[in-house]
């Protein structure tokens, strides 16, 4: 009892005190609370806000020495990270698009980005806007899958996914003059061989393309392409500057 009694009686002029001098003691505690702060002190804090700083003043500066032009210094290819639509992909997924969705993204709408299909795969081109927007080199490519014409050349003529038949231009030529110093038998199998030959030709020049998108840091892919069943329809004529590498066959003993 008498030691409780001693403790409440400790107790309290300490209390009190702390009431009298509670100006005092708040400035001691938030100058406590600033040295709490001083001992987690993180440099990268700092140096984030410093790099922040820097890079919002530059993109600043950047366009309004540009005159409104660019963010990044007139960048060609700005890093994925810094492109809009790269974090729009991110966060999307990929998508499946319809031939006729796809034709939106030609480049003609300058709001939108630019696709561009190959062997059914979808890719953000926008990093090159110059090549394949409006009047760029490329643009014959843009909004479309044009596979068929990547491999045979003829950009007009084959804007088109459908690769049937493109193996032709592969194929030697039927010759008489040269065949007939083979018998039936060798040409039915030579032919077979060529075929099998030329079919592989066209997918490694397929490849060459699909490869080249799939491996650019500068476009990414954007999803696939979804097309209906009989979406080739009617079988195409090989272009002719596709055509005119086609030789005839090499006479029975020449290399
Ligand atoms: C193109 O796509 C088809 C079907 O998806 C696939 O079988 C073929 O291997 C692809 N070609 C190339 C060159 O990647």
């Amino acid at each position: 009892m008498a030691n409780s009694d001693a403790e409440v009686r400790q107790r309290k002029p300490q209390a009190s005190s702390g009431k009298e001098d509670g100006s005092k003691q708040g400035k001691s505690r938030s100058s406590k609370s600033k040295i709490d702060d001083e001992d987690v002190y993180s440099p990268w804090v700092d140096i984030a806000r410093v790099l922040t700083f820097f890079f919002v003043a530059s993109c600043a500066l950047s366009y309004l020495i540009s005159g409104g032009e660019s963010w990044f210094w007139g960048m060609q290819n700005p890093p994925n990270y810094l492109q809009k639509s790269w974090w729009e992909n991110y966060f999307r997924g990929p998508i499946q698009m319809t031939p006729e969705e796809l034709a939106a993204f030609d480049g003609k709408d300058e709001s939108k980005p630019i696709y561009l299909s190959i062997n059914g795969t979808i890719y953000d081109v926008s990093a090159n806007r110059r090549v394949y927007g409006p009047g760029g080199s490329y643009n014959i490519f843009a909004g479309v899958d044009a596979s068929r014409g990547f491999v045979t050349g003829c950009f007009k003529e084959d804007r088109n996914g459908d690769m049937r038949g493109v193996e032709e231009m592969f194929l030697p030529l039927d010759d008489y003059e040269v065949d007939k110093h083979y018998t039936a038998d060798q040409l039915r199998q030579m032919r077979a061989e060529e075929l099998a030959a030329a079919k592989e030709k066209v997918h490694d020049a397929l490849k060459h393309w699909v490869d080249f998108f799939a491996k650019s840091k500068k476009y990414h892919k954007v999803g696939t392409l979804k097309r209906e069943p009989g979406w080739q329809g009617k079988r195409k004529k090989l272009c002719e500057q596709a055509g005119q590498g086609r030789t005839p066959r090499k006479l029975p003993g020449a290399e």
